[in-house]
């Protein structure tokens, strides 16, 4: 054998050794969240937890509120010696710098909810994604909102439709897309569609969206409210209730279906939060942290694209619709 041929067999020795090495490493796999505060998040994590006590790996749950701290958390994970990990950033624009990072840590990774988007706004299909099917399940809020104004006996002239906005995040805006396209073909008129835009996804900011909305628009009599998600809804409410538009005068339908809609449906005497799109936290959750833990163990990718349905739930079919999906 010549030296040089020495040489790369013993490379290929010390490389099959790192290897094998590697795959006696206990597996550890992240499960980074833009919004750790959020009931969603909370529920997706709890089921994550169930996938690693089945499987008997360890779950790392950092909240990555910033840009800054979701690098941190990367690296904080390759330090641990994890594998992989799923993620939900706070900005989908960091998906180039989530790609980069990942692989120079040689970290498997699944985006969860907001599907990452490269330099010019294009999802990086190399990053396999579970989110929700955003403009059909906006439909169902618009559709559920048009029947209930009908039920009503409104006028869709009379009728405000507040969309609470945060239109830099592609889910967020096809979810409201789908709401005001269903609002139109139940006969809502273009000029009532009322933009309040809001800074972060959380309650808070939509309150404070939404009640600049109403000052500037004082003539409807009726209002109907959404946006990406429960508390864009709930805020909006709330907003409501301080201007006097009650349960009887305003109605909402949020999307996600977690302990914040619930808490509203629980109260002694309904509000303007009518309903929500039960989406499924258990799939978000567990199944995703599956398919990266079979990614790491069996070297199998997950598929490139998974969208998931919801199903209207309001205060009256709770319990049966809690029931049929499984929680
Ligand atoms: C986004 C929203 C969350 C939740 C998920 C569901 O991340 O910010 O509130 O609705 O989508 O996929």
């Amino acid at each position: 054998m010549n030296a040089r041929r020495s040489l790369l067999l013993t490379a290929l020795l010390a490389l099959g050794a790192a290897h094998a090495a590697h795959a006696a490493d206990p597996v550890k796999i992240g499960f980074l969240v833009k919004q750790a505060e959020e009931p969603w998040f909370q529920d997706e994590w709890r089921f994550a937890e169930q996938a690693a006590k089945e499987k008997g790996f360890t779950l790392v749950k950092i909240g990555i509120p910033n840009g800054e701290k979701m690098m941190a958390a990367i690296d904080n994970l390759a330090a641990q010696k994890a594998q992989g990990f799923v993620i939900c950033v706070p900005d989908v624009k960091l998906g180039m710098a989530v790609e980069r990072s990942a692989k120079r840590h040689q970290l498997k990774v699944m985006s969860v909810d907001d599907r990452l988007v490269d330099g010019a706004g294009k999802p990086i299909e190399a990053i396999p994604h579970m989110g929700i099917s955003a403009y059909e399940i906006g439909k169902q809020v618009g559709q559920g909102l048009a029947a209930e104004v009908k039920a009503r006996g409104w006028t869709m002239a009379e009728v405000g439709a507040m969309r609470v906005a945060y239109d830099q995040l592609p889910t967020a805006r096809e979810r409201t897309q789908g709401a005001l396209d269903a609002l139109k073909a139940a006969g809502l008129p273009e000029a009532n569609v009322v933009d309040a835009p809001q800074s972060k996804t959380d309650t808070e900011s939509a309150f404070n969206a939404a009640n600049i909305a109403f000052t500037k628009n004082p003539k409807f009599k009726h209002w109907v409210a959404f946006g990406l998600n429960d508390e864009a809804v709930l805020g909006a409410v709330r907003a409501g209730e301080g201007r006097g538009f009650k349960q009887d005068a305003m109605l909402g339908i949020g999307i996600g279906g977690s302990q914040a809609a619930l808490n509203e449906f629980a109260k002694p005497a309904a509000t303007a939060f009518f309903g929500t799109v039960l989406i499924s936290p258990k799939r978000h959750g567990y199944e995703t942290t599956l398919l990266v833990y079979q990614w790491v163990t069996e070297n199998k990718a997950p598929p490139s694209l998974t969208l998931t349905s919801g199903t209207l739930m309001t205060r009256r079919n709770q319990a049966e619709v809690r029931k049929q999906m499984g929680l």
